[in-house]
């Protein structure tokens, strides 16, 4: 994978405190006290660090991102506020460097859409959640497919738009991985970003606990 463009964009977003979210999702995550929680695209850290209070010293969270940038500027404030349950991981999604079975929680806000393979990110998600682990993603769709030119342009892509698929494509992606209980938290109106129409949605579902009654 090149994330050239990726690094570019978010290295020089890293110094800056703009919003890069696109939903509520740390908000209906709730981490319980001792979990292990990922947080995919983990960008300066606020998210992580706020999972790892609430987790508590049983607990653990781990960062995961593919921007130097943006990985020195979490582990900095991972330093300020003295955080000893967190560690950031320079990985991209779509092979992430932690070992099957480890998390309770997956949370990510406003990357998948960055990935040119979602089914393999969503199957690295199924493998690094427990058995009856949950996701609480925020992420962006298409309103309609995103046409070829933009889709293949790695700076459109890093704006969070031109990789994004359709609503219908997200889900039959989850649904096809075995995720269950999935559900759409909240969803925005469409809008415009770039040059394509494309709505915000914050989505949970689980990987099934194995028992009689999933
Ligand atoms: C829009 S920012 C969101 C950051 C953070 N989640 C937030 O809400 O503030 C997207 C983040 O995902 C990272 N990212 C994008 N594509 C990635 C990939 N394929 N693998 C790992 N990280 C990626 C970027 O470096 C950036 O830090």
């Amino acid at each position: 994978m090149d994330y050239s463009a990726i690094n570019i964009r978010y290295g020089k977003l890293a110094g800056s405190d703009c919003c890069l979210s696109c939903g509520g999702a740390i908000n209906y995550a709730k981490p319980g006290v001792g979990e292990v929680c990922v947080d995919l695209g983990s960008g300066r850290g606020t998210d992580v660090l706020r999972m790892a209070d609430e987790v508590g010293e049983t607990g653990f969270v781990y960062g995961i991102d593919i921007s130097d940038g943006m990985l020195e500027k979490a582990r900095q404030n991972a330093l300020r506020l003295e955080i000893q349950n967190a560690k950031f991981i320079h990985c991209g999604l779509e092979k992430i460097e932690l070992t099957d079975n480890t998390a309770d929680l997956v949370i990510s806000n406003c990357t998948i859409n960055h990935a040119a393979d979602k089914a393999s990110v969503w199957s690295e998600v199924y493998r690094i959640l427990k058995k009856g682990g949950r996701f609480v993603v925020s992420d962006i769709y298409s309103i309609a497919p995103i046409p070829e030119e933009y889709r293949t342009d790695p700076v459109a892509v890093a704006e969070c738009w031109a990789g994004a698929v359709t609503r219908s494509e997200y889900l039959e992606t989850l649904t096809t991985l075995g995720f269950i209980r999935i559900g759409i938290i909240e969803e925005s109106k469409p809008y415009l970003k770039g040059k394509a129409e494309v709505a915000s949605l914050t989505i949970t579902g689980m990987k099934p606990s194995g028992g009689c009654c999933s």
